[in-house]
């Protein structure tokens, strides 16, 4: 096991863990999620936010490398009588299905190398919420303590270039903790497919017998 698996696992087991009530980003933008369909919770902890998605029918993954908080998540969900695929997975080797989801989360989890993947496995008109420390978290006194875990002010943005922006907001906001000093980014995987500049990709119509000439001919000249 992982030294974040044990880290977490006994946070959780201590109920140091998160709180119960789902993100005020997930729950104040319910109006930009998608009509419904596959969702993807990235690090979803004990689940607050993917049984949150499961209560308005969403087909919810979620994936955390902590088999407490996992386990939370199951217990949460049967009691509530509410589905969620809950998988325990160390992301830094979890593969992501292509095209697959029409919504991930992420709310405070920072693996940079995620971003592709993430982009790549979101459907095209897919959106992502995502919600992470800044820099500016350090001098509240919780939360990450090492900047490899804070991103800069722009990063965020950056780092989901390709999805177009339906908000972005960096700055201190109220959490259940007190002040906390955030990026947030709710984006949309555009439903166009770039074409890489070679035009519109037609089908082709087989040629009949007389186009193709006699076995061997490759075409007129
Ligand atoms: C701050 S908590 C956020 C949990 C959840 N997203 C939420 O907002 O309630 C960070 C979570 O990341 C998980 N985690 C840390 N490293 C991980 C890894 N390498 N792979 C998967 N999950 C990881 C922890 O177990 C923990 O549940």
């Amino acid at each position: 096991m992982s030294d974040a698996a044990k880290e977490w696992d006994e946070r959780y087991r201590q109920g140091r863990g998160m709180p119960d009530e789902p993100s005020a980003l997930l729950v104040g933008n319910r109006a930009l999620l998608p009509a419904g369909g596959r969702a993807l919770d990235i690090a979803m902890g004990s689940g607050r936010n993917a049984l949150y998605l499961a209560s308005l029918g969403f087909r919810v993954t979620g994936v955390d490398v902590s088999p407490v908080a996992v386990a939370l998540c199951r217990e949460k969900a049967a009691r509530l009588g509410l589905a969620v695929e809950a998988v325990v997975a160390d992301l830094e080797d979890y593969r992501l299905p292509a095209n697959r989801y029409d919504l991930i989360i992420n709310f405070h989890y920072l693996q940079r190398s995620l971003a592709g993947p993430i982009v790549r496995a979101l459907k095209r008109g897919g959106v992502l919420f995502f919600e992470s420390f800044t820099i500016d978290q350090l001098q509240f006194g919780y939360g990450p303590k090492d900047p490899a875990f804070l991103v800069r002010p722009g990063e965020l943005r950056e780092m989901f270039a390709r999805l177009e922006a339906l908000l972005y907001h960096e700055g201190v906001i109220e959490g259940d903790r007190g002040p906390k000093a955030v990026a947030q980014l709710i984006a949309r995987k555009s439903a166009q497919v770039p074409n890489r500049g070679r035009g519109p990709i037609r089908a082709r119509r087989r040629p009949s017998a007389d186009e193709r000439g006699p076995p061997g001919c490759q075409g007129r000249d």
